[in-house]
């Protein structure tokens, strides 16, 4: 172990997001020098073998984080809720996959090509947005830049991936069941996803927004810093395996043409523009999965928004990676660039809560 690695848990090892999160530590060669992979009871003593290396699952309890410097949690709000603030008071930071704290307003919620500074003022916990947030927020990010954003609608082609490994079980169960000629069994959703489009992605709320629409909703609000951004969604849940898909329609405050749009989009890092209808070049949820990058397309004038403020696209993106387990890993990269492992007040920093008071009243 060299002095400059890092003691790494992943809790929630032995899902679909954990196991990718493993996946882009080793790819991105973060500097890892013990990796400790935590899941529930029910996995404790097994082992799994990673790059030529066998280790050993343990159980996420308070004493598993001591020496921990960066904890990345993809086990669900609950057990975030109860687990993240003891792994801070065993001196870890976490950054937390789940929708636990992403709306607390002491926590960041970052995305690390749109608010990464939000990161300075974290308080031992940082949120990491919702998969169908990630992929938008960059693309918003460039708009809101150059011409301001008026308004935003967007509609989700989920995949179930987006959902865990039980999910991804229940559509290829469904499809062999269809060839079989058998009648499908749904258990993870209310109905068979297989051939199917689902809209609802998580509970209902009172507004009848379901809780996934709502979260592209806040969190974009959030990250953007733009708590008043008008914006709506639908949320539908499709079976394509990995890769969420979505259609955007945004009204700009100051006109733009698609031309623009696609120099601003390629100008983001992170993001490609895939943009020739005449060969049939779009961006495809096969092509996307296995990527980190957030891919763009069918930019074109949305004519029903006059005076040329209106725009059209496409965005998709591997739900897995950059939706999830990539940005998680290069949060921990901005810490330790800019070292900012420890929490704010450990560094004597202004908590993030009270720069967003400053930030609202300026
Ligand atoms: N899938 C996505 O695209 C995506 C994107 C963004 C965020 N997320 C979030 O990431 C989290 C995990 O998603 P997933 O898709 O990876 O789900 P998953 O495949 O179902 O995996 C769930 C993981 O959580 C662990 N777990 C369950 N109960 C636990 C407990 N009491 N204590 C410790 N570990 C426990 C499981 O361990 P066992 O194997 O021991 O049960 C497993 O490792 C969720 O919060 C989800 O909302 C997912």
């Amino acid at each position: 172990m060299n002095h400059e690695s890092l003691t790494v848990a992943v809790v929630g090892a032995t899902g679909v997001v954990g196991r990718t999160m493993i996946q882009i530590l080793n790819e991105r060669e973060f500097p890892v020098g013990e990796l400790r992979l935590l899941a529930s009871g029910r996995s404790a003593g097994r082992t799994v073998s990673i790059d030529g290396h066998t280790l050993e699952i343990g159980e996420a309890v308070p004493d598993a984080f001591d020496g921990v410097d960066i904890a990345l949690f993809s086990a669900g709000a609950d057990v975030s809720h109860e687990l993240a603030p003891a792994a801070v008071a065993h001196g870890a930071t976490v950054i937390d996959n789940s929708s636990a704290w992403r709306m607390d307003p002491a926590i960041p919620l970052v995305v690390s090509q749109v608010n990464p500074d939000d990161l300075e003022g974290h308080p031992g916990i940082i949120a990491n947005p919702n998969c169908s947030t990630m992929q938008l927020a960059p693309v918003l990010m460039a708009l809101r830049d150059a011409v301001g954003l008026e308004r935003v609608v967007v509609d989700t082609y989920q995949s179930v991936s987006g959902t865990g490994a039980d999910a991804l079980a229940e559509l290829e169960a469904q499809i062999r069941a269809h060839i079989a000629g058998e009648a499908p069994i749904a258990s993870v959703y209310p109905h068979p996803i297989a051939f199917n489009a689902l809209p609802e992605i998580d509970v209902f709320l009172p507004n009848g927004y379901t809780k996934e629409e709502w979260k592209v909703v806040s969190e974009n609000r959030k990250i953007l810093h733009l708590p008043d951004l008008r914006i709506s969604c639908t949320a539908v849940r499709v079976p394509v395996f990995v890769s969420h898909s979505e259609a955007v329609h945004v009204e700009t405050r100051d006109p733009i043409t698609p031309d623009r749009a696609r120099r601003l989009f390629a100008a983001v890092p992170g993001v490609v523009v895939q943009d020739d209808p005449a060969s049939h070049r779009y961006p495809l949820a096969t092509e996307a999965a296995g990527r980190d990058e957030i891919f763009v397309g069918r930019i074109r004038r949305d004519e029903s928004i006059a005076d040329g403020r209106g725009l059209a696209l496409w965005v998709v993106s591997d739900n897995l990676r950059k939706g999830a387990a990539t940005n998680a890993v290069e949060i921990a990269e901005v810490l330790r660039e800019r070292g900012w492992i420890h929490s704010a007040d450990a560094r004597g920093a202004t908590p993030y809560a009270t720069q967003v008071v400053a930030e609202a009243r300026a």
